[in-house]
């Protein structure tokens, strides 16, 4: 029975858990798809770094082509991070006919359509998954789970980082560079961390999930966004003195055809479902007008929450290998064809 296999782009948080997930979990996954699954070659920038996971090191290299154009590689996993090289990187591996998985949120919000075009044309899946609120499956959830439903409304909690920050300071009144650092170590942050403290990283999630839950293409321009570096420590200590808990709140309402996307800081009544969702937990609220509320919850960010959705979009991606349907799949999440912005 022959292997399938897989180059990874990084093995950092991400692609130490998807290493470990694909070796602990072989049996599930041989059930599931069929043949086993081996990684072949790991791109990295750094070759003699400690890593996390247990790896032969001849399967570490620094050159993007033994990945991207390596023919024995079926599968390209993106858990690399960065915009305009990993956007290249990943129009090659399409163009040669590599199933894409990507955990890059950054890269999605941006250059989504055009990523999900090429993948099409050249009869290949790109899966994404992982690039909103980590281990929940929410795109899944949207796509397929409400896919009969009109969606008018999402609300909720999309970055781990800054909801681990604001529930440090304000249930033990930690300082927020330590509790930024400790995010940092725990790698639930960017590698910039600006983007997860200036809202950046929530507006490209909400984003994703508006132009996903409303068929519209929604771009990060749409979003107005405001981050946390402005509150401080006495802010958020009044705020619990008056009932109230301070969240990172991303909304995107659709009414009409008029759509409206935001991020701020938000005080929400403790009794609010969203107030106790804390750490680098996610929750979104996700209104249809037939089901009506629906919740979904769980981590947001971390190694193998985040290794988790990526490997089950690789599942996904394996059975429509065996299915000869990549690139015709309904199961892979597309951008509307129609590239219809919220005013037009
Ligand atoms: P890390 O910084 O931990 O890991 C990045 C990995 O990619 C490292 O192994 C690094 O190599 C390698 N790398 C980065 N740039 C290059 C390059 N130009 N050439 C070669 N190798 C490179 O990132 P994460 O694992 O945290 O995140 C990866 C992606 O997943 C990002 O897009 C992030 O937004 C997304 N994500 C992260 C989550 C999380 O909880 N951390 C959750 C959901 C999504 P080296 O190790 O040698 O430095
Ligand atoms: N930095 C991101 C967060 C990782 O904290 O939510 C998950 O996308």
């Amino acid at each position: 029975m022959k292997a399938i296999s897989i180059g990874l782009l990084g093995l950092g948080t991400v692609g130490s858990g998807v290493v470990q997930i694909i070796e602990s979990h072989q049996d599930k996954l041989m059930h599931q798809i069929g043949c086993p699954i081996q990684i072949k070659k790991i791109l990295v920038n750094d070759l003699t770094k400690e890593r996390a996971v247990h790896i032969d090191r001849n399967m570490l290299t620094d050159n993007p082509e033994d990945v991207i154009y390596n023919p024995e590689v079926d599968v390209v996993i993106e858990v690399m991070g960065g915009i305009e090289k990993t956007r290249e990187y990943l129009l090659q591996a399409l163009k040669n006919k590599k199933q894409v998985i990507t955990a890059n949120k950054d890269l999605m919000a941006l250059y989504g359509p055009e990523l999900l075009e090429v993948a099409t044309e050249n009869g290949c899946d790109l899966f994404y998954e992982a690039s909103v609120a980590g281990g929940i499956p929410i795109l899944r959830g949207l796509v397929d789970g409400l896919s009969s439903d009109r969606i008018t409304k999402m609300m909720g909690i999309v970055n781990g980082t800054t909801n681990f920050i604001l529930t440090k300071m304000s249930k033990d009144g930690s300082a927020y560079e330590d509790v930024l650092k400790e995010a940092q170590d725990l790698g639930f942050a960017e590698s910039d961390p600006t983007a997860d403290v200036e809202g950046l990283d929530a507006a490209r999630k909400m984003a994703i999930l508006a132009t996903l839950g409303f068929s519209m293409n929604v771009g990060l321009e749409d979003v107005s966004v405001e981050g946390i570096t402005k509150i401080s420590e006495e802010d958020l200590a009044y705020s619990k003195k008056l009932g109230y808990t301070m969240k990172l709140i991303g909304v995107a309402s659709r009414s009409n055809d008029k759509v409206e996307v935001s991020v701020q800081p938000s005080l929400l009544p403790e009794t609010h479902p969203l107030a106790s969702v804390n750490n680098e937990y996610n929750a979104v609220y996700v209104y249809g007008e037939a089901v009506g509320e629906t919740m979904f919850y769980g981590p947001g960010a971390g190694s193998l929450p985040t290794a988790t959705a990526v490997v089950s979009d690789l599942v996904v991606a394996l059975k429509n290998m065996r299915l000869g349907v990549n690139g015709r799949s309904a199961i892979a999440p597309q951008y509307p064809k129609a590239l219809k912005g919220p005013e037009e």
